[in-house]
């Protein structure tokens, strides 16, 4: 089951390494998500858009709109700013690309998203090859964009913020959360 940040907020005192847990658990399930769309585009293939298929587009769909978002939001809020600060070239070019990232995964997104939501709709207009191979160039930056962050950024961010800066982060993250959620009325996970 993945972490949430209820687990941090619920906690009056924040364990320090509890927003790196959470950054972490998240990576696994933007993973868990990427590893089904592939099986689900060939599901479509073969079955078609019956109500099975259809629900896991709406869930993939939703964890990207959302969760996926507020990852990005978590790093370039909490995690990005620290860093580009550095004396250390290496990490700062990182960090730059790694906020480049962010806005090509966006517009990745922007080429599969409207095909998914039609799927979840029912309609199957969009060609499959094609939100195949805008699935695969997604993916292959997600893993690699993924790798750099554990290994450059995380660990480096670890080192430079105190514990009260990560109590800060977390209720931060809660509470933009909660605000996104009481604006779409939406409180699916
Ligand atoms: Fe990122
Ligand atoms: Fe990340």
């Amino acid at each position: 089951m993945s972490l949430t940040l209820e687990n941090i907020t619920m906690n009056a005192a924040p364990a320090a390494p509890a927003v790196f847990e959470f950054l972490d658990s998240t990576h696994r399930d933007i993973m868990a998500q990427l590893i089904q769309l592939s099986p689900l585009i060939d599901a479509i293939e073969s079955e078609g858009l019956n109500a099975a298929n259809r629900d896991k587009v709406r869930k993939i769909l939703h964890f990207f709109n959302t969760e996926g978002r507020q990852h990005h939001l978590d790093e370039e809020k909490h995690i990005f700013p620290a860093l580009l600060s550095s004396q250390d070239e290496t990490v700062v070019r990182t960090i730059q690309r790694l906020m480049q990232d962010h806005g090509w995964l966006e517009e990745n997104w922007f080429q599969i998203a409207p095909s998914l939501d039609a799927a979840a709709n029912g309609n199957l207009w969009f060609d499959t090859r094609e939100l195949r191979h805008a699935f695969d160039v997604f993916e292959a930056l997600y893993l690699d964009h993924i790798m750099l962050e554990e290994s450059v950024a995380y660990p480096e961010a670890r080192k430079r913020l105190q514990a009260h800066d990560r109590a800060g982060m977390g209720r931060e993250m809660a509470e933009r959360r909660s605000k996104t959620n009481r604006r779409s009325g939406d409180s699916n996970a």
